[in-house]
C-alpha cells in the first residue's frame, strides 16, 4: 500500500505514470466515458482548513470514479475537539477505502498515515501541496512546455515553493525561486532537492531577484503571500513582499510563449496583477480544472496498488 504524502516519496517514473493515467481518464471523461475505477469505494476527506478546489475536485472526482466522498470538517468531527490523530486514523480507516487530509503540520498527516489501514493523500499541509503540483505539471504537459522547461516561482518560500522544489528535483527541469530574504524556502527541503537534482539533472537556483528568475522562463508562477494560518501577519507580509508582484512588466522578461500559473485563490494586485491573472498568458482555470483530473489519476493509482 502506498500513501501520497509528498512528491519526495515518488520516483520520476511513478509521477509520470500517475500523470499518464490522469490524462487517459481525462480524455475518456471528455469523450463521455466514465469508467467506475473505484466502484462503491469511499473517500474520507478531512479538512482542518478552508478549501474550494481541493474539496470540490476530490468530491466530484471520487463520484465520477464510481465512489462516494465524505466531507469531514474538523469543526464537526471530534478531531476538532482534541481527539488524537492516531485514534481518528484507526477509526476512519476501518470504514472508508481512502483518506484525503488537509491540515497544518506535515507530521500530523504522517501520523494519520502511520495508523491508517488505507491510502492517505496530502490535500495540503503547511509544508507541501503535492496534489496541486500534479495538476500544474499536467497543465504544463498539455501546453507542450514540458520540454526545456524553465519554471520561475516568485514570492513566498511556502508549501507551494517546497512542492515545486520536490517536483523539479524528481523530474529534472530548471526551477528558479525568488523570495524576499526573510521568506526563503526551508533549508532541509532545498538541500534534499539539490541532492536529488544531481541524479535527475535538474537545475535549481534560489535567489532574491524576481527579474533574474523570470528571464526566459517558460512558466511563471506565484502563490499568495498570506497562507492559511498566517492571517495575523497580513500587514507585515504585504509590506515585506513589495516588489514581488508578478505584473505585465515582469512577464515581458519571460519567454514569449510563457504561461502564468497560480494554484488559487489569487489576491489581485498583491502577488499578481489583475492584467496578468486575466491576460492571454494565464492558464489558471485550466490548471484549476486539472485538479480534478490529476487527483483521479492519483486515487486510481493508489487504489490499484492497494488491491494488488
Ligand atoms: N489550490 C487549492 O488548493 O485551492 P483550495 O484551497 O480552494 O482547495
Ligand atoms: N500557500 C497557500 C496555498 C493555498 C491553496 C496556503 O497554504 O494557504
Amino acid at each position: 500500500m502506498r500513501h501520497f504524502l509528498s512528491l519526495v516519496d515518488f520516483s520520476k517514473e511513478e509521477i509520470l505514470d500517475i500523470l499518464a493515467l490522469a490524462k487517459k481518464i481525462k480524455n475518456d471523461a471528455k469523450a463521455g466515458k466514465h469508467e467506475d475505477y473505484m466502484h462503491k469505494k469511499i473517500l474520507g476527506m478531512i479538512f482542518e482548513k478552508s478549501s474550494t478546489r481541493t474539496r470540490v475536485s476530490f468530491e466530484a472526482g471520487i463520484y465520477e470514479l464510481g465512489g462516494v466522498g465524505l466531507f469531514l470538517s474538523s469543526n464537526d468531527i471530534q478531531l476538532g475537539r482534541g481527539e488524537p490523530m492516531k485514534d481518528t486514523a484507526r477509526v476512519i480507516s476501518r470504514m472508508v477505502d481512502m483518506v484525503m487530509i488537509r491540515t497544518y503540520e506535515q507530521e500530523k498527516l504522517e501520523e494519520f498515515a502511520k495508523y491508517s489501514k488505507v491510502p492517505v493523500i496530502n490535500g495540503l499541509t503547511d509544508k507541501y501541496h503535492p496534489v496541486q503540483l500534479m495538476a500544474d505539471y499536467l497543465t504544463i504537459m498539455e501546453e507542450g512546455l514540458d520540454k526545456d522547461l524553465i519554471v520561475a516561482y516568485i514570492g513566498d518560500g511556502n508549501n507551494m515553493a517546497h512542492s515545486w522544489l520536490n517536483l523539479a528535483a524528481k523530474l529534472g527541469f530548471e526551477l528558479r525561486i525568488a523570495t524576499p530574504k526573510a521568506y526563503q524556502v526551508n533549508k532541509e527541503i532545498l538541500e534534499k532537492a539539490l541532492e536529488d537534482a544531481k541524479v535527475s539533472g535538474a537545475k535549481i537556483v534560489v535567489g532574491f531577484d524576481p527579474k533574474e528568475a523570470v528571464k526566459d522562463a517558460t512558466v511563471v508562477t506565484t502563490d499568495t503571500w498570506i497562507s492559511m494560518g498566517q492571517e495575523a501577519e497580513k500587514n507585515m507580509r504585504i509590506k515585506e513582499f513589495r516588489g514581488f508582484m508578478v505584473d505585465e512588466d515582469l512577464m515581458k522578461l519571460a519567454n514569449k510563449k510563457a504561461i502564468f500559473l497560480h494554484c488559487l485563490p489569487a489576491y489581485r494586485d498583491y502577488e499578481v496583477s489583475e492584467a496578468v491573472l486575466e491576460g492571454p498568458q494565464s492558464r489558471i482555470f485550466d490548471e484549476a480544472e486539472n485538479r480534478l483530473h490529476a487527483q483521479k489519476g492519483i486515487m486510481v493509482w493508489l487504489d490499484k496498488r492497494r488491491d494488488s
